[in-house]
Order: structure tokens, then C-alpha cells, then sequence
């Protein structure tokens, strides 16, 4: 064995245990976990060795939900592979899960071989959702084809009438035939029969702006939606996993599910975790506007509490990229507006600072949810998501104790604001390796070489609990 890389003297972070370790990296992959100051085997003089003293040295964040270069209607997110790798990395991610979302009138299969071909873009790897809107003859043949080349994992919504939305009938056959192939669907639930509704009432009220945006996406209508798909889940025995859940109510709905037999999961999103509804009283609500949106104190409270009982399943960003030209360009109607926050690389810091650093979650609960389990539902794991011997030696070495504050210029997302503004944050990543390659170094790119692969799904792990 001939050790390339050593990183010696910080604090292991899996999430069974954490102790000090020294980490030993070979042709881009962990070696070795050994005692601190271990001698590295023969032939290994040359290896490079990182000080890691007083640093926790966790698993590469994995982000299960990141929209790059997102077309929606009007609007398309402003980055691509390298941009959105590249802000990654700066929040201690090496991998991230995009989606491959077909408009009008694309095939399933055409969207997602041409979104994978951009992986070689990025500066880490990435993996792809694909995604199904409406149900014809060949969508099953379709699946079949992608799951040979490594796509298992399909995204759907509820929602966005006209765009994305997919009927319960498509739904249904989509999560009977990945049931039947070892993929799961990924889905948004927001009833839109509801939501419409909902906004219509906003706009008789005069209130169809961004500083009403709460009130124009209920709670109810998520969890309508989510009782609906688990009916359907547990009817067809189909793995199921729902995106950014904001309520405490849909994600109780999930547990029961899990609880009865249901291979069921439920993502978390760092904005609903952080911030409230107070934001759309605020100036520029348009900043903030997402679907579903920001949620009252209390309930972003309760939704944290979650994180630390291992029922919210996996922490996300949700990451689309708008810049603060597209959020203006229809404030007055939310109908109009461009959805979705920033995130890829504050998800890590925000959290880590607000519940590891303030409210006690363990570092161990925080690796789980942010790199594991985003890695086993996504059939990436031990590969990704994890210090072992044998996986991809993607490292993030955190400063616990750094206190810096967010601002949209120090960060590196094609953007130009961030939804977390003037935060002061604990904790952030210094050294960041994608595998085996020192790639940022005290904060800093080092390494801008796109070295990015696409990752070919295994089984979905439904494990997990
Ligand atoms: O507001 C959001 N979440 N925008 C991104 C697309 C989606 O619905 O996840
Ligand atoms: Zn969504
Ligand atoms: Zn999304
Ligand atoms: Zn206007």
C-alpha cells in the first residue's frame, strides 16, 4: 500500500462513533482509519501530510436535493456543474444530487442523459434524479433503461399545474414499476387543488404578493398531498421519499407510515430548519419566496426537534439559484415568481451552527443526516458518505469554532444575495478533499480542475431505519 495523503491529529466524525484518528488516503480512496500518530506503511515517505489538530475530519457532505441550472417556466437557475460544485465545495459538500426535470414535452430519458453529461463539469461528483410528468406507453420501457444506466431515484410533484405536475395515476405507476426495480420515487407534495384555491382566495384579498407568501401554500395542502402518496405507497408496498417537508404535521404522517411497514422517508431542508415566515414581513420578501414556504417560529422549532429524534431522515438544501433580478421581476404576484433559495453551501454551516453548535446535536447525528443517509437512499453508500476503507476519500476538515458571518459576498453561488444575510455562524469548513485532492485550503479554491463524474446509482439502501 502506498499512502498519498495522511490526515493526522483531528477528531473522526462517522455517525456510530467519533474519536481521534488519523485518516490514511490511497489512489483517491480512505485506506485506513488507525490510531493518532500511526507510522504509514513502507514506500509511503512521499505522502502528503495535513494537520488536522483541534479539526473534526467528517465525510463529504452528500446534498440529496440541489436543482442546477433549473429551467421553470420563465425563469432558468442561474449555475451550471462547475458553479454549483464549486459553491459546494466552499460549504464542505463533495457531492451533490441534481434532477433531471423534463418541460412540456421531453422524454424522461432524453433530459436525464443529457443532464448526466455535464457531471464532467463539475468539481466533485454528482448523481441525477430523473423524473416523470406524464405517464404514456414507453415511460415504463424508459425507467427500465435508465435504472441500467443508474438512475433509480425519480422525482415528482403534486404541483405546479401546467409544468410539472404529474396526476395520482402517473404517480401510481411510477412508484409500482421502481418498486419493482429497486428505485424510489422522490417526491414534492403540495395538493395543488388546494394551493389554487388558496391563491385565489390571496388574490381577492389583495394578497397574492411575496410578503403573503405563506398564506398562498398551506400546511394542509402539504399534508394532504402526503397522505394521499403514502395511501398509494402503502397500497403498492413502494419505497417512498418525500422532499423538503416544512411541518411537523407531515412528517409525523411519515414516522406512522414507517411505523406500520412503509419504506417511507422524510427530508428536512436547511432554510425551513433556520428561518421563518417573519422574513415575508420584512423588506424584499421576494428574497425568501419557496415552495413549500417558510413557516411560522413555532413550527420551525418543532420541525428542528426532528433532526435530533432521527425522523427527519436527510438534510438538503433544495438549492436553485436566482439571483435577486429574477426574484424582483413579479413581486406583486407570487403566481409569477421564481420559486426556490440558494443553499448548496450554506446547508452545512447554517445547520451545523445552529443545532450542533447552539441546540446539542451531536456531530455524529449531523454527518448521518447530511452525508450517510443522503448516500444510502440514494444507493451511493459506503462510496459516498462515508470514512471507510474503501470510500471515495471526499473529507471535509471543520473548524468547529470559527465564527465568520454570511454575506452574499463572501460566498460563491452564481447569486447575488443569500436568504441567511448578516448570520453570525460557528463552525466551517476549512480543508475540503474531493478524492484524495486537497481542493480548498483554509477557505480557499486550490484545485479548480474539473474532475467531476457522474455516479451510477446501486440499490436504493432501505435500510436506513
Ligand atoms: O421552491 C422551490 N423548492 N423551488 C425548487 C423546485 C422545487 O419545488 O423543489
Ligand atoms: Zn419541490
Ligand atoms: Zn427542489
Ligand atoms: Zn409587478
Amino acid at each position: 500500500m502506498t499512502i498519498e495523503l495522511i490526515v493526522r491529529g483531528g477528531t473522526v466524525v462517522e455517525p456510530t462513533w467519533q474519536g481521534p484518528a488519523d485518516l490514511f488516503v490511497e489512489e483517491g480512496r480512505v485506506a485506513a482509519i488507525v490510531a493518532p500518530g500511526a507510522a504509514a506503511p513502507a514506500g509511503s515517505e512521499n505522502a502528503r501530510v495535513i494537520d488536522a489538530t483541534g479539526r473534526l475530519v467528517m465525510p463529504g457532505g452528500v446534498d440529496p436535493h440541489c436543482h442546477v441550472g433549473y429551467a421553470s417556466g420563465e425563469f432558468t437557475s442561474l449555475d451550471d456543474y462547475r458553479g454549483c460544485t464549486l459553491a459546494a465545495l466552499h460549504g464542505g459538500t463533495t457531492t451533490i444530487v441534481d434532477f433531471a426535470i423534463p418541460s412540456p414535452g421531453q422524454r424522461p430519458l432524453d433530459v436525464a442523459r443529457a443532464q448526466r453529461a455535464k457531471a464532467s463539469e463539475g468539481l466533485c461528483d454528482s448523481a441525477l434524479h430523473a423524473s416523470v410528468v406524464a405517464w404514456d406507453d414507453s415511460t415504463e420501457e424508459q425507467l427500465r433503461t435508465l435504472a441500467s444506466e443508474g438512475i433509480v431515484t425519480v422525482k415528482m410533484f403534486t404541483t405546479y399545474r401546467g409544468e410539472t405536475m404529474a396526476d395520482d395515476d402517473t404517480i401510481l405507476r411510477t412508484m409500482q414499476t421502481l418498486a419493482d426495480i429497486g428505485g424510489m420515487v422522490v417526491i414534492h407534495c403540495e395538493a395543488n387543488h388546494i394551493i389554487e384555491e388558496d391563491q385565489r382566495r390571496a388574490q381577492v384579498r389583495g394578497e397574492i404578493d411575496a410578503g403573503h407568501m405563506s398564506g398562498t401554500r398551506s400546511a394542509l395542502a402539504e399534508t394532504a398531498a402526503v397522505a394521499e402518496v403514502l395511501a398509494i405507497a402503502e397500497r403498492l408496498g413502494s419505497p417512498i421519499y418525500f422532499v423538503h417537508q416544512s411541518t411537523p404535521a407531515a412528517i409525523e404522517l411519515v414516522s406512522a407510515a414507517r411505523r406500520r411497514g412503509i419504506p417511507a422517508y422524510s427530508e428536512g431542508v436547511a432554510h425551513h430548519l433556520v428561518l421563518d415566515d417573519g422574513k415575508y414581513a420584512g423588506p424584499e420578501p421576494e428574497r425568501y419566496v419557496c415552495c413549500p414556504p417558510l413557516r411560522d417560529r413555532e413550527t420551525v422549532d418543532a420541525l428542528g426537534g426532528y433532526l435530533f429524534n432521527g425522523e427527519i431522515t436527510t438534510l438538503a438544501s433544495d438549492h436553485c439559484c436566482y439571483d435577486l433580478a429574477q426574484k424582483r421581476e413579479h413581486p406583486h404576484d407570487v403566481r409569477s415568481m421564481p420559486n426556490g433559495l440558494p443553499g448548496v453551501e450554506t446547508r452545512l454551516p447554517v445547520v451545523f451552527s445552529e443545532y450542533v453548535v447552539g441546540k446539542g446535536l451531536s456531530p455524529q447525528r449531523f454527518v448521518e443526516l447530511s452525508a450517510a443517509n443522503p448516500a444510502r437512499v440514494n444507493g451511493l453508500y459506503p462510496r459516498k458518505g462515508a470514512l471507510q476503507p474503501g470510500s471515495d476519500a471526499d473529507i471535509a476538515i471543520w473548524d468547529a469554532k470559527a465564527v465568520w458571518t454570511i454575506g452574499s459576498g463572501g460566498l460563491h453561488m452564481a447569486t447575488d444575495y443569500s436568504p441567511y444575510e448578516g448570520m453570525e455562524i460557528t463552525g466551517r469548513p476549512t480543508t475540503v478533499i474531493v478524492r484524495g485532492r486537497v481542493v480548498i485550503e483554509g477557505g480557499e479554491l486550490v484545485d479548480g480542475t474539473p474532475r467531476g463524474r457522474h455516479l451510477p446509482a446501486g440499490a436504493v439502501d432501505l435500510t436506513v431505519f
